[in-house]
């Protein structure tokens, strides 16, 4: 708590900075391994020893995958990574909206290229856990598709899955990939690349990252290029461009993605329509605004099989995993059910009936 406090003196993005540190000196509470075997949750091949991750953009370039896993994640999200170094949009960029829980960042996707990432997941001592690799492409890429494709040859041998993440609104066009014609094609490169990369060895399942500010007919386009390219997999969703349920307004008008306790409604309701399009057997990761036992479960209820957060953390602190964890245990325990796999869908009705806007 206290160091929580500390942070919040800092400028936002002076705080992740030293938080990170703090990982990677081990400063923060490594509490002992928390197991609950009704919590273990199998998806696209991979076994989750529970179904709470920590969302990409906070470990960028890959410094502290394991110390994320120790803070009782049960899996964690690395990137997002571009081909080349680039430094992102000039600061501030990163804005804290306290009395919503929420944050607006434009960083533009800030991170050390894909050669920095490489090694440290080369040199990692022990490379036990799930580690996703969220890949990007450069903003000034003259062929973006190349970028996604690069990274899937880069990471395939080092990741447990890859995302493919179109959904930042913080690279200008990147998000216009989402669009029919341009997904056809990125997804098919993207496939025939991890294809290529997996001959003779494990495949590695990829997963679309898309964003929540989307129509129901962009939502139909992406669940049909989903199915029709065999992609393993869709997290739901990146930060919002909408400016919906704030009550502060200092900030507010800032530009960039909105994350937080104000994006858990319309992330939620666009999860229920892809879990709804895609069927009961597609993995489905859901992320916004998680930052409970409660609203986690919420999200399993709403059709996610697992879920991650990212500002949850920042309010909640190092110790908000392991509270999460154990409370989602808890909620197993009073209920009598085997698994938490038994919740999903629970309120997915209730979820579909929410408007999109
Ligand atoms: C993000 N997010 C993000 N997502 C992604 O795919 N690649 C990235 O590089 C980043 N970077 C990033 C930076 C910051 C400061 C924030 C707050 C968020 C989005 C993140 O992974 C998640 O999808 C959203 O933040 C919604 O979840 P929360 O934060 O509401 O739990």
């Amino acid at each position: 708590r206290i160091g929580q406090r500390m942070l919040f003196a800092f400028d936002p993005e002076r705080a992740h900075g030293l938080s990170i540190q703090a990982l990677k000196c081990g400063l923060l509470p490594a509490s002992r391994a928390f197991t609950d075997s009704r919590l273990q949750v199998n998806l696209a091949g991979l076994d989750f020893p529970n179904p709470l991750g920590m969302a990409a953009g906070y470990d960028k370039n890959a410094e502290v995958p394991d110390a994320l896993l120790r803070l009782g994640f049960g899996f964690a999200e690395v990137g997002t990574v571009t081909p080349l170094p680039q430094s992102g949009n000039p600061r501030p960029r990163i804005f804290r909206l306290e009395s919503d829980g929420a944050v607006i960042n434009r960083l533009g996707f800030n991170n050390q290229g894909h050669e920095a990432a490489e090694a440290r997941l080369k040199a990692r001592s022990n490379p036990n856990g799930i580690v996703g690799v969220n890949i990007g492409a450069n903003k000034d890429s003259a062929d973006r598709i190349a970028d996604y494709e690069l990274g899937v040859k880069r990471f395939t041998k080092l990741a447990s899955y890859l995302t493919v993440n179109i959904s930042s609104p913080n690279t200008p066009g990147l998000r216009n990939m989402q669009s029919r014609e341009h997904l056809s094609e990125l997804l098919a490169r993207v496939m025939i690349a991890r294809d290529q990369q997996a001959k003779g060895g494990k495949v590695v399942p990829v997963f679309l990252k898309i964003a929540p500010d989307l129509s129901e007919t962009e939502l139909d386009d992406i669940a049909a290029e989903l199915v029709d390219k065999r992609v393993e997999g869709l997290i739901v969703s990146n930060t919002t461009i909408a400016r919906q349920n704030l009550r502060t307004t200092a900030h507010a008008g800032e530009a960039g993605g909105l994350s937080g306790k104000p994006l858990f409604g319309r992330s939620t309701a666009v999860l229920a329509r892809m879990r709804k399009r895609l069927g009961s057997d597609f993995p489905i990761i859901g992320v916004g605004g998680v930052d409970s036992a409660e609203s986690a479960l919420e999200k399993i209820r709403a059709g996610a099989d697992i879920v991650q957060l990212y500002t949850g953390l920042i309010y909640g602190g190092p110790r908000l995993p392991r509270r999460i964890v154990a409370g989602l245990s808890e909620t197993v325990e009073r209920s009598g059910a085997d698994s938490i796999r038994s919740f999903r869908d629970e309120r997915l009705a209730h979820w579909l009936a929410q408007p999109l806007d």
